[in-house]
C-alpha cells in the first residue's frame, strides 16, 4: 500500500538562530505547493507535548524572510528526553493526524528527533538551525553566518576604543563546544588571537595570543575566547593576563545573546529557504530520519545518526592563517 504524507509538522527548537523564521517559510510553502497540510508547533518539544498546534497557510509566513528569531518560539525541554515526554509528544501528533515531522535545530534537537522516529516510526527530517555550525554533515548551520557577521562588526567597533586606549581587549564568544565562530571572527576582524576548545592547550594559546598580540609595534590587540574553551571564560583568562601584565589594560566584553539576534544575511536567507525545500523533497523522496544539509553548494540528505555522532573540524588552514596573519 502506498504511504502519502498528508499532514507535516514542523516546529524549531534549541537556541534560535536567525534565518529560522525563512526555514519556517520555505517549508510551509513548499508543503502546500505539493498538497501537504502544514501544523505549526509552538515552543518547540514543549509545545509538541502540550498540543500548542495551529495549521498555517502560505499567508501565516508572510513578512518573516527577513525577520531573526523564530516565529515559532523556541525551547529546550527537559521533559521531552524522557520516554514519558516523548509519549506525550506522540499523543499529539496521533491527535493532529501529523504524518511527518520537520524539526528546525541543532544536534540536542536532532537526538530528541531520532529518539521519537525510532521509537514511533514516524518519518523526521532535521535542518540545521543554530549559530554554533557545530553539525557534522552540512558546511553550513542556519544562522552561523548571520552570528559571524555580528561578531565582526562588534570587533571592528571594540578595535576602535582598543587602538584608542591602547588596550587588549578580550572578546568572548558563543559556540557551545565549538570554535567555528570564534575562529572564523578572529580571521574575519583581524583579531590578534583566538583560544578556541580544539586547538592546543589554553595555556599554550594564551602565551601565544600575548606573545602576537603584544609586539613592540602593537600597543592594543584584539583576543577572541570561545566561551568554554576555559572554565570561566574570557574572565578567567583576563585574571591571567592581568596579574602578569597588568600594564596592558586589559578590557572583557561577552557578546552574549545579542550574537544569537538580527536580521539574517543574505547567505542564511538562500541557505534556509533552500533547506527547507530540500526537507519537503526529502519527504516526497520517502527519506527518514534525515538531516538536509549543504555541502559544496549541493543539496545533500545526510543520516541524522550521523549528523549527531561525528565531530566536524576546524580547518587547518583557516588555523594557520589566523597565526600567519596576526603578527
Ligand atoms: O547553541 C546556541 C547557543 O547560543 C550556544 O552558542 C550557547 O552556548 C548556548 O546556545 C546558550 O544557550 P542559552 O540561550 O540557553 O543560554
Amino acid at each position: 500500500m502506498e504511504y502519502k504524507i498528508k499532514t507535516i509538522g514542523v516546529l524549531t527548537s534549541g537556541g534560535d538562530a536567525p534565518g529560522m523564521n525563512a526555514a519556517i517559510r520555505a517549508v510551509v510553502r513548499a508543503a502546500i505547493s505539493n498538497d501537504m497540510k502544514v501544523k505549526a508547533i509552538y515552543r518547540g518539544y514543549k509545545g509538541l507535548m502540550d498540543d500548542e498546534v495551529q495549521e498555517f497557510t502560505t499567508q501565516d509566513v508572510s513578512g518573516i524572510i527577513q525577520r531573526g528569531g523564530t516565529i515559532l518560539k523556541s525551547a529546550r525541554s527537559e521533559e521531552f528526553r524522557t520516554p514519558e515526554g516523548r509519549k506525550r509528544a506522540y499523543d499529539t501528533i496521533q491527535k493532529e493526524q501529523i504524518d511527518a515531522l520537520i524539526v528546525i535545530g541543532g544536534d540536542g534537537s536532532f537526538t530528541g528527533a531520532r529518539l521519537l522516529a525510532q521509537e514511533y516510526n514516524i518519518p523526521v527530517i532535521g535542518i540545521p538551525g543554530t549559530i554554533d555550525n557545530d553539525l557534522w554533515g552540512t558546511d553550513s548551520t542556519i544562522g552561523y553566518d548571520t552570528a559571524l557577521n555580528t561578531i565582526m562588526e562588534c570587533v571592528d567597533k571594540l578595535r576602535d576604543t582598543g587602538t584608542s586606549h591602547e588596550r587588549l581587549f578580550l572578546v568572548e564568544v558563543m559556540g557551545r563546544d565549538a570554535g567555528f565562530l570564534t575562529l572564523n571572527a578572529a580571521i574575519a576582524a583581524g583579531a590578534e588571537a583566538a583560544i578556541i576548545p580544539e586547538k592546543a592547550t589554553v595555556a599554550e594559546q594564551l602565551e601565544a595570543a600575548i606573545g602576537h598580540g603584544r609586539r613592540k609595534h602593537k600597543n592594543s590587540s584584539i583576543v577572541l575566547v570561545q566561551e568554554h574553551a576555559i572554565e570561566g571564560g574570557a574572565q578567567a583568562v583576563a585574571k591571567v593576563i592581568e596579574k602578569e601584565h597588568p600594564e596592558y589594560g586589559t578590557r572583557v566584553t561577552i557578546l552574549g545573546h545579542l550574537q544569537r539576534g538580527g536580521s539574517p544575511t543574505a547567505f542564511d536567507r538562500i541557505l534556509a529557504s533552500r533547506l527547507g525545500c530540500a526537507a519537503i523533497q526529502a519527504l516526497l523522496d520517502e527519506q527518514r530520519s534525515i538531516m538536509v544539509g549543504l555541502q559544496n553548494g549541493e543539496v545533500v540528505y545526510v543520516p541524522l545518526s550521523n549528523a549527531i555522532k561525528y565531530k566536524k573540524n576546524i580547518k587547518d588552514d583557516k588555523w594557520q592563517a589566523l597565526q600567519v596573519l596576526s603578527i
